[in-house]
């Protein structure tokens, strides 16, 4: 997170701030999710200029155009987080992020207004989970969805959303995924009342400064956290 108050913004308070940041890191490997404005400065300026191909979009829709379709795979079921071997579930996870997330997860899950659903083949098998939380601005977040395939993504988040109360009192939900996996768009547009409901844009990308860690994209339907998660 780098963050200034507006009316200082353009004043000379963050770049020092990011500095001390950077002489804490050191000569480990960084990273960060760049938005589009700053995205060459941390490149240039301080190293981050490892990065993937892609960008990150974000896409989304908004609830009042939302059409949880009736036919969804049959293949696939869910169950809540807490239903789950936790060790198979950090397990899947580590297919995902070379990082050991066990403590993190869980300190995600149990926020509050919270909702963590994971996905199952038909023989038991994880093949995904995701956490959509109320956020501000009255929006849904994913983040993260991961689902191995668009069937079993469509029906995580068929099962996620009906276990929200009220999910249509919401404004938006969307998710930050990366531009090489299609699969997102097809998802939002797959619970759209028309393809047309779906906005997308570019928004962030993820950098590095010593080497760039490869991430399962065709698996990322959004990033678990847009400003500390590289995946
Ligand atoms: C990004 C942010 C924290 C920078 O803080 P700041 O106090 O304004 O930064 P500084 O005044 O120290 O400027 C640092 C450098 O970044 C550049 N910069 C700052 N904001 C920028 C912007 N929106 N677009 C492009 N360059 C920008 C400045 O021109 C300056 O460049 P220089 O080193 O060549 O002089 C601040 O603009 C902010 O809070 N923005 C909104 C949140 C945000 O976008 N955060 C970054 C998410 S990746």
């Amino acid at each position: 997170m780098f963050y200034c108050v507006q009316k200082y913004r353009g004043t000379g308070l963050g770049k020092p701030l990011f500095q001390k940041v950077m002489d804490i890191v050191g000569d480990n490997n960084a990273t960060l999710t760049g938005v589009v404005k700053m995205s060459a400065k941390y490149a240039s300026d301080f190293g981050f200029d490892k990065v993937p191909e892609h960008w990150h979009l974000f896409s989304s829709l908004k609830c009042a155009d939302v059409v949880i379709p009736d036919k969804v795979s049959e293949k696939y079921t869910t169950k809540l987080w807490s239903d789950v071997d936790y060790e198979a579930l950090t397990a899947y996870d580590r297919t995902i992020c070379v990082r050991d997330r066990k403590k993190m997860m869980t300190n995600w899950f149990n926020l509050p207004d919270t909702f963590t659903r994971v996905v199952f083949d038909e023989s038991g098998k994880i093949v995904g989970y995701s956490t959509i939380r109320l956020v501000s601005k009255n929006k849904m977040s994913p983040a993260p969805f991961y689902a191995d395939n668009l069937e079993a993504a469509e029906v995580l988040l068929k099962d996620l959303l009906n276990m929200i109360p009220n999910w249509q009192q919401y404004a938006s939900f969307g998710f930050l995924h990366p531009e090489c996996n299609k699969d997102p768009l097809k998802l939002l547009e797959k619970f759209a009342k028309n393809k047309e409901s779906v906005s997308s844009a570019t928004f962030i990308r993820s950098q590095f400064t010593k080497k760039l860690i490869p991430t399962p994209d065709q698996k990322v339907y959004a990033l678990a956290d847009c400003a500390h998660q590289f995946v």
